[in-house]
């Protein structure tokens, strides 16, 4: 059993490596957010098993989050600060792992088959909030501590390539 763990948590570190690498290769030499944040939420769509939507919300001047380059079905547009998944991790600025989001209170339904999620909160150098990455999957428990590290690993790789 231990052994069967282990393999698993191998691979996904690996993958979780070989995407950061191929994020900082594919937006290396552009500063553009909505460039570079479409490629990064198309690179992860790709790459990335059993999710069912990933994208992007950004802090907008009027304290909303607003949806930005995304992959998947439609989704909620604004998200107000604390709301949601998505608000939680933008006010508590920590990264969020829900394994049932029937079981977080406030949880904002925009896909009725999303069952776990993992929303990173994106802090500019200067520590203001840029926004929050969201991935949602319809598995119960499809996160889980290997893909918060990767996934926080990968949102840097992000922001260092807007280069402010
Ligand atoms: N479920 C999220 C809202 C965003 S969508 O899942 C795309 C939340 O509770 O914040």
């Amino acid at each position: 059993m231990h052994a069967g763990i282990s393999i698993q948590a191998t691979a996904k570190d690996e993958l979780y490596a070989a995407l950061a690498r191929q994020a900082e290769a594919l937006l290396s030499g552009e500063h553009d957010l909505v460039a570079n944040a479409a490629n990064f939420a198309a690179l992860v769509w790709q790459h990335l098993p059993r999710i069912s939507w990933c994208g992007f919300y950004f802090l907008q001047s009027d304290g909303d989050l607003l949806v930005g380059p995304f992959q998947g079905k439609p989704a909620c547009v604004r998200i107000a600060m604390g709301r949601g998944v998505c608000g939680t991790a933008a006010v508590t600025r920590h990264t969020q792992v829900v394994a049932d989001v029937n079981e977080f209170p406030g949880h904002i339904a925009c896909d009725p088959v999303s069952r776990s999620e993992l929303v990173v909160p994106l802090l500019r150098p200067d520590g203001t909030l840029l926004g929050v990455w969201d991935v949602d999957s319809a598995e119960q428990g499809r996160f889980d501590a290997i893909d918060k590290v990767g996934m926080e690993g990968l949102c840097r790789a992000f922001m260092d390539s807007l280069g402010n």
